[in-house]
């Protein structure tokens, strides 16, 4: 396959991918954002965003930081946010009823507009065939100065509320280890996140990193988020083999491997470690 199929198979399976788990994130939305919305507002500080500016969300999904970002720049300002899967925009569109300033377009690096002050996009890098073109599209959308401020899981084990479901159900499955390409860990390493920025040409990079505690109120509901998120190829091999991917078998190994992040209370405390990088364009 030569590096042109490669990038639209990426992209084709991106958009199937998240087409088929939107509903399932949305349902868990409320949740997740209890613990993420600390990164959305870590990304707006990193890129000192202010009222009145003009922000892009690359990779907005259900609307973060979008969202987040057009309660910073107020009714003057304007947000931007793109993403590839028609129906993740469509659920944004919905969650934006009857705000103003903040609008969704379908589409990757060629549907987005230029001159913006700033440009914010969470855990979406790792899953582009080819991120520093990417990085370079997001610097050209960017004016002079403007600054990027961009959010990645660090490596799987350490991020246990994204990884541990894929590990449980990927060994009950017996699946091979992936093949290396875009994953949600695919920059996990600050080195190399770093350096793919300065590449794409932006100044002054800057890697830090935070901790996101996510917290769900038992085990069970550690299943739950699991099945609800989990992309159609994983569903499909568990209906295969188990009949019904909630398969009793298959919920006692996704509880069971959660035990040790149990909290006083019966809940599970899932800390999961994300780098932030900002760059100046
Ligand atoms: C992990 S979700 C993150 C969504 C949102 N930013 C958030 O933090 O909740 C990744 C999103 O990136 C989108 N995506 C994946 N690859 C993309 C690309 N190359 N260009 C634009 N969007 C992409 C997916 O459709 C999905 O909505």
């Amino acid at each position: 396959m030569s590096k042109v199929d490669d990038r639209d198979q990426v992209r084709a399976d991106q958009i199937a991918t998240w087409d088929a788990v939107s509903d399932g994130w949305l349902a868990w939305t409320a949740e997740f954002e209890r613990a993420a919305g600390a990164v959305s507002a870590e990304l707006v500080r990193l890129a000192g965003v202010r009222p009145g500016q003009s922000v892009l969300d690359y990779g907005t999904g259900l609307g973060e930081p979008a969202f987040t970002v057009a309660d910073t720049v107020g009714p003057t300002g304007e947000v931007v946010g793109v993403d590839l899967s028609p129906r993740m925009v469509a659920r944004a569109r919905e969650r934006a009823a009857g705000r103003r300033g903040v609008r969704f377009l379908v589409g990757g690096p060629e549907v987005v507009p230029g001159g913006h002050d700033a440009v914010l996009s969470r855990w979406v890098l790792p899953l582009a065939a080819d991120r520093v073109g990417l990085l370079r599209a997001l610097r050209a959308a960017l004016r002079p100065g403007g600054t990027l401020a961009a959010a990645v899981w660090g490596p799987p084990a350490e991020v246990p509320m994204i990884a541990l479901g894929f590990r449980v159900l990927a060994g009950l499955l017996e699946l091979p280890p992936p093949p290396p390409g875009p994953s949600p860990f695919a920059l996990a390493d600050p080195t190399a996140l770093r350096d793919e920025v300065a590449a794409a040409g932006f100044r002054e990079v800057l890697v830090t990193e935070v901790v996101v505690d996510f917290r769900l109120a038992a085990p069970d509901a550690f299943a739950d988020f699991a099945l609800d998120v989990l992309p159609p190829r994983l569903h499909g091999a568990l209906r295969e083999r188990y009949g019904d991917a909630h398969h009793p078998e298959v919920r006692s190994a996704l509880v069971g491997a959660v035990d040790g992040f149990r909290t006083d209370d019966g809940g599970l405390s899932l800390p999961s470690r994300c780098l932030l990088v900002r760059g100046v364009a």
